[in-house]
C-alpha cells in the first residue's frame, strides 16, 4: 500500500491561504450539459478570432540525426486545424479551442500527454498514494514564482519581524534566476556546500541541525537542479538523493527541483573524468526499473528524479520545453502531489491564466498530433527526439572539454646561461570536471600558479583575464563564476575563481576555434610578466542578463 502523501499545508503562505476557486468553477458541470444553451460564460466566439489555422514547418523525431538522411526528409508541415470534431477534449487540438479562454491547468490535450509520460513514462512509479499532478506553466521561471508564492509570504526589510524571514537552501552555486526571484521576496538564500555529486548531504544536515533562529525561519524549501547544474553540469546521483532526501523528511524541508536539463545527461563523462582526473570517483547510481520506462533504453540510462523516491509528496518538480524545444516557447510544467497543484492552479487562475494557445496547441499538435495524427512525434518520437538532442550536446561537450583538457598545463623553461642544462615546469592553469549533465563547463582557474600572483593576487588576476579573453585576439567570452554565488560571501571569496563555459549556444562549427582562442588567451596571460593595461574594458558590460 503506498503511503498517502503528508499534508503540508502548515507551509501554505497567507496569501495561499486566503485563496479560493473561482465560483464560475461550480458551475461547468451545468455549462456544459449536452443541449445547454449557455448565456451564462463570457467567451468571445472563436469565429471572430483572426487566426484561422496554425501551420509550421518542424523536424521530424529523427530530424537531429543529421546522418541519417536527406535535408528534405527531415521537415515537416503540422498544421492545427480551425475546428476538430474529435469529440475526446483530451485528444482535441484546435485553434478554436487553443485560442479561447481555458482551464488554468493547461490546454487539456497537452496537459494530459505530459501527465501521461510524468506519470507513466519518465519516472515511473512515484511512491505516495495516486502519484501527483501536473500543472501547465510559462516555463521553469514561472513555476519557481508561483511555488515561492504557494510556500512563502513576502517578507519586507525593516518592516517584518527578522523572527518571520522565510529562507531557502540553495547549492552554494546556483543559478541566478531563481534566486533573484527567491531575494526579491525579502528571503534569505541559504548556501549549502556542493561537490562533484551535488549537494553535499552532511552540509545540509550541518546547515538545518545549527540553525541560527536569529536570522529568521529555518529554511523550510531546498531549491536544487539536480541534473545538469547550472553552473557545475553535476548530477546528483540516486543514493545521494536518497541522503538528500531523509535529511529533507528529518527536518521537515519540501524540495524543489529545476530540471530544465534533465535529458541531457552525459552518463560517460565519469570514465571521461576517470581518464583525466585521477582523484575523481563518482558514487554509483543504480540502474532504473520503473514501468515504462523499461521500454526506452535512453530513460534507463537517466539518473532518477527526486519524484521516485518521494515517499510524502515532499517534491515540487518544475520541467520545462525551454532547452528541449526553444526558451520563446515559453512552456512547462510542475509535478507535485494533488494537494500543492490545487494552489497553483488558483495562484494561476489570478495570473497567467495557462501558457499561452498558440504555443500549447503548436506543441500538442507537434506531440499529440491531436487525432489520430501519424506524423506527431507521439512518446516514441519524442524520447527519440530528446535523445538526439542528448548526443548532439554530449558531442558538443566532449569536443570543448578535449581542447579544454589538452590546453590546461602551461610548461615553461627557465634555461641557464652558463649551463647547458635548462629546467622544464609544467603547473595546471585551471581544472575542470567534464560535465555529467547540461549545458555548461565549470572552470576553476589555478591562480597561484601564475607568476604574478604573489604580486597582484587572485581576485586582480581574475578579473585582468577575463578582461585579457574578451579583447583581441581572443574575443571569447566567458561568464565569470561571481555571478552564480548563491551569497554574497561565496561571490566575493570563492567566485572569482571559476568561469562557466556555455558549449550549447555557438555554432557547431565555431565551438572548438572558440574553445582553442581560450585555452591560447589563458596560456599566453600565464605568460605575462605584468598585466595590461585594461581601463577601456568595462567588466560591468558584460553582466547583462545570463541564464
Ligand atoms: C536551472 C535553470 N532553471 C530555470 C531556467 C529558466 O527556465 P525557463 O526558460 O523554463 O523559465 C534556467 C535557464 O537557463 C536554468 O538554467
Amino acid at each position: 500500500m503506498k503511503p498517502e502523501p503528508k499534508d503540508l499545508s502548515h507551509y501554505f503562505s497567507e496569501l495561499t491561504k486566503a485563496r479560493v476557486p473561482s465560483d464560475l468553477k461550480k458551475y461547468y458541470e451545468v455549462f456544459s450539459r449536452e443541449g445547454m444553451g449557455n448565456l451564462a460564460g463570457g467567451l468571445p466566439t472563436p469565429n471572430y478570432f483572426p487566426f484561422r489555422t496554425l501551420e509550421a514547418t518542424v523536424l521530424t523525431a529523427s530530424g537531429l540525426d543529421s546522418s541519417a538522411k536527406s535535408d528534405e526528409s527531415r521537415h515537416r508541415q503540422i498544421e492545427v486545424p480551425n475546428r476538430s470534431d474529435e469529440a475526446n477534449v483530451l485528444r482535441k487540438v484546435d485553434v478554436s479551442t487553443a485560442l479561447q479562454y481555458g482551464t488554468a491547468e493547461g490546454y487539456p490535450s497537452l496537459r494530459h500527454w505530459v501527465r501521461y509520460i510524468t506519470r507513466h513514462v519518465v519516472h515511473g512509479h512515484i511512491p505516495y498514494k495516486k502519484g501527483p499532478e501536473v500543472i501547465m506553466t510559462c516555463g521553469n521561471t514561472d513555476g519557481f514564482n508561483k511555488v515561492l508564492q504557494t510556500f512563502t509570504d513576502e517578507w519586507i526589510d525593516g518592516r517584518s519581524p527578522t523572527a518571520e524571514r522565510p529562507a531557502i537552501l540553495a547549492e552554494a552555486f546556483s543559478y541566478p534566476g531563481a534566486l533573484q526571484t527567491a531575494l526579491a521576496r525579502g528571503m534569505q538564500v541559504v548556501s549549502v556546500d556542493i561537490d562533484e555529486c551535488g549537494i553535499v548531504p552532511d552540509a545540509l544536515d550541518h546547515v538545518l541541525a545549527n540553525w541560527n533562529w536569529n536570522l529568521g525561519r529555518r529554511p523550510h524549501l531546498l531549491y536544487t537542479v539536480a541534473v545538469g547544474q547550472n553552473p557545475t553540469g553535476s548530477v546528483v546521483p540516486t543514493q545521494r538523493k536518497k541522503q538528500i532526501y531523509e535529511i529533507c523528511t528529518k527536518y521537515d524541508v519540501i524540495i524543489i527541483e529545476d530540471e530544465p536539463y534533465w535529458f541531457l545527461q552525459y552518463p560517460n563523462a565519469q570514465e571521461l573524468n576517470l581518464d583525466s582526473n585521477d582523484d575523481f570517483v563518482m558514487e554509483g547510481d543504480s540502474v532504473r526499473s520503473d514501468s515504462k520506462s523499461g521500454s526506452f533504453p535512453f530513460l534507463q540510462r537517466l539518473a532518477k528524479s527526486y519524484l521516485s523516491i518521494d515517499v510524502e509528496g515532499r517534491v515540487v518538480r518544475l520541467d520545462s520545453f525551454s532547452k528541449t524545444m526553444a526558451p520563446g516557447c515559453r512552456l512547462g510544467w510542475i509535478t507535485a502531489q494533488k494537494a500543492i497543484i490545487e494552489k497553483l492552479v488558483l495562484i494561476t487562475e489570478t495570473s497567467t491564466q495557462q501558457p499561452s494557445g498558440f504555443v500549447q496547441s503548436m506543441v500538442a499538435q507537434l506531440l499529440t498530433g491531436g487525432k489520430k495524427d501519424s506524423d506527431a512525434w507521439n512518446i516514441d518520437g519524442w524520447i527519440q527526439w530528446c535523445e538526439n538532442l542528448c548526443n548532439a550536446y554530449q558531442k558538443r561537450m566532449e569536443q570543448m572539454c578535449g581542447i579544454l583538457d589538452s590546453g590546461r598545463v602551461n610548461v615553461t623553461t627557465d634555461s641557464h646561461k652558463l649551463s647547458e642544462w635548462s629546467v622544464v615546469r609544467s603547473s595546471a592553469m585551471y581544472d575542470f570536471k567534464w560535465p555529467s549533465g547540461g549545458m555548461f563547463v565549470w572552470v576553476k582557474m589555478n591562480y597561484p600558479t601564475h607568476p604574478l600572483f604573489d604580486e597582484v593576487g587572485e581576485e586582480k588576476l581574475a578579473e585582468a583575464l577575463w578582461k585579457y579573453l574578451v579583447e583581441k585576439p581572443y574575443m571569447v567570452a566567458v561568464a565569470p563564476g561571481a555571478m552564480f554565488g548563491s551569497t554574497n560571501s561565496i561571490k566575493k571569496e570563492d567566485g572569482f575563481r571559476y568561469f562557466r563555459l556555455c558549449f550549447a549556444a555557438v555554432e557547431e562549427s565555431e565551438l572548438r576555434g572558440i574553445t582553442r582562442r581560450f585555452c591560447d588567451g589563458v596560456r599566453e596571460f600565464w605568460g605575462l610578466k605584468k598585466l595590461p593595461d585594461q581601463e577601456s574594458v568595462k567588466l560591468d558590460a558584460f553582466l547583462e542578463p545570463i541564464n
